[in-house]
């Protein structure tokens, strides 16, 4: 209470308020960004550079009326999906569908004959007893020092009871990428936003060969550890060039990228 008073006093006196430790980046609609970032910065382990970018890229859809729904694959405990919905409920004219697609478990091993060193250290150091063989099967302990996994429940607790987003326009897509893509991806129509955050190399390329062409012109596709696993890398350079993607491949930050459908 007293702490919104002083910040509304501040406001007016055109000055800002914001917590220590989080320095101004500089981005155009940062201080906006930021102020829903507080709300979901519990849930979600991208780092401010992401999550403003994110912000943007709603913006832009709904002022520009870029048509489709928003579409997360791998959205752990939900904070990047809430952010969106979020930038909807504040910028758009009308609720868009959102998708989440996850398994709402630990993370699938990585695969050490694609995914590289890094992912198959950190299945080893975080994965208990963990192997990356590529195996469709939860890397028990992986998520543990970040307060575990996302789970469904947690998840729809987030986006229907805090963000209070119409429960009617989200999907919840449970199970394994490989699974669930076939099933569910012909059932979806238009997408704006495509954010692949599945980390490894099989889990980022079956979401690509399902959801790609549901991209409409002008919409995003948003890759997060582009930079962080060779395995991710190396799906996307693969796809892109399968398909002869020849769109600018935009730089967020040392792992995330974007490029915007032409
Ligand atoms: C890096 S986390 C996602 C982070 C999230 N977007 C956020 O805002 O913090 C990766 C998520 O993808 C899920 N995942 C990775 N590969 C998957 C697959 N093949 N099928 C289903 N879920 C997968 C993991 O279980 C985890 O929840």
């Amino acid at each position: 209470m007293i702490k919104r008073s002083l910040k509304k006093v501040f406001d007016r006196l055109g000055y800002e308020v914001r917590k220590k430790g989080a320095p101004r980046l500089g981005y155009d609609l940062e201080d906006e960004a930021r102020r829903l970032i507080e709300k979901v910065r519990p849930y979600t382990m991208l780092p401010d550079e992401r999550l403003i970018t994110l912000y943007q890229q709603v913006v832009h859809c709904e002022s520009a009326g870029v048509p489709g729904d928003f579409v997360e694959c791998g959205v752990w405990k939900g904070g990047a999906v809430a952010l969106m919905a979020l930038a909807n409920l504040k910028r758009g004219a009308a609720r868009r569908s959102i998708h989440l697609f996850d398994a709402f478990t630990q993370i699938c091993e990585p695969d050490k004959a694609v995914d590289g060193a890094k992912a198959v250290r950190q299945a080893r150091e975080f994965g208990r007893g963990g192997s990356a063989e590529g195996r469709m099967r939860p890397l028990e302990g992986f998520y543990d020092s970040m307060g575990g996994p996302g789970t469904l429940e947690g998840n729809k607790d987030l986006l229907e009871r805090q963000v209070r987003y119409d429960p009617a326009f989200l999907h919840y897509h449970r199970g394994w990428f490989q699974e669930t893509m076939p099933q569910d991806a012909p059932k979806i129509g238009r997408i704006a936003i495509l954010r692949l955050d599945g980390d490894w190399y099989a889990s980022t390329k079956v979401c690509l060969e399902h959801l790609y062409d549901k991209v409409v012109k002008g919409g995003f596709v948003v890759v997060d550890d582009y930079g962080c696993y060779e395995g991710c890398r190396k799906a996307v350079d693969e796809f892109r060039s399968e398909r002869k993607i020849a769109d600018y491949l935009h730089h967020i930050d040392a792992d995330g990228r974007y490029w915007l459908k032409s």
